[in-house]
């Protein structure tokens, strides 16, 4: 089933050279990027693409993180896109990622976690129109 989802290397990930990389990992897995782009989040619009995350203790800590410096988000497209892509992102503590992850092969940590996928097809609309507008 030919799905759409979307990524985005954080700025760790920006930080540490890691862009080609992971845009690699997934051409290499067949999926085919039709969008991409390199920005850096402002506040505002980084509680927009967060807003599921209101509420929660590490809110105000997620949104610093996010905007301390560029990132790369990408649309790709393919076979199962959202579950696939977060297979091969990893769990979200990178300590706990499985060896073959993304996080798992090049973090140990838990706020910077070097990249983020969306959790399903709602949040990818959702997204893809907050990074993309
Ligand atoms: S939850 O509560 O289960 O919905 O949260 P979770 O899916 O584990 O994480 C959602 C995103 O918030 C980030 N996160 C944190 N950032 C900073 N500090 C703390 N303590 C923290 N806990 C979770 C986490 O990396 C997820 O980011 P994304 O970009 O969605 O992967």
């Amino acid at each position: 089933m030919t799905e759409q989802t979307l990524f985005i290397v954080k700025p760790d990930g920006v930080k540490r050279q890691l862009v080609g990389e992971i845009i690699s990992r997934f051409e290499k897995k067949g999926f085919v990027i039709q969008k991409l782009k390199m920005f850096t989040f402002t506040k505002e619009l980084a509680s927009e693409f967060y807003s599921v995350h209101k509420e929660k203790p590490f809110f105000d800590e997620l949104l610093s993180y996010i905007t301390s410096g560029p990132v790369v988000v990408a649309v790709i497209e393919g076979n199962n896109a959202v579950a696939t892509t977060r297979q091969m992102v990893g769990a979200t503590k990178s300590f706990e990622a499985e060896p073959g992850s993304i996080r798992g092969d090049f973090g140990l940590g838990f706020t910077e976690n070097i990249i983020h996928a969306s959790d399903s097809l709602e949040s990818f609309e959702k997204e893809v129109n907050v990074v993309f507008k």
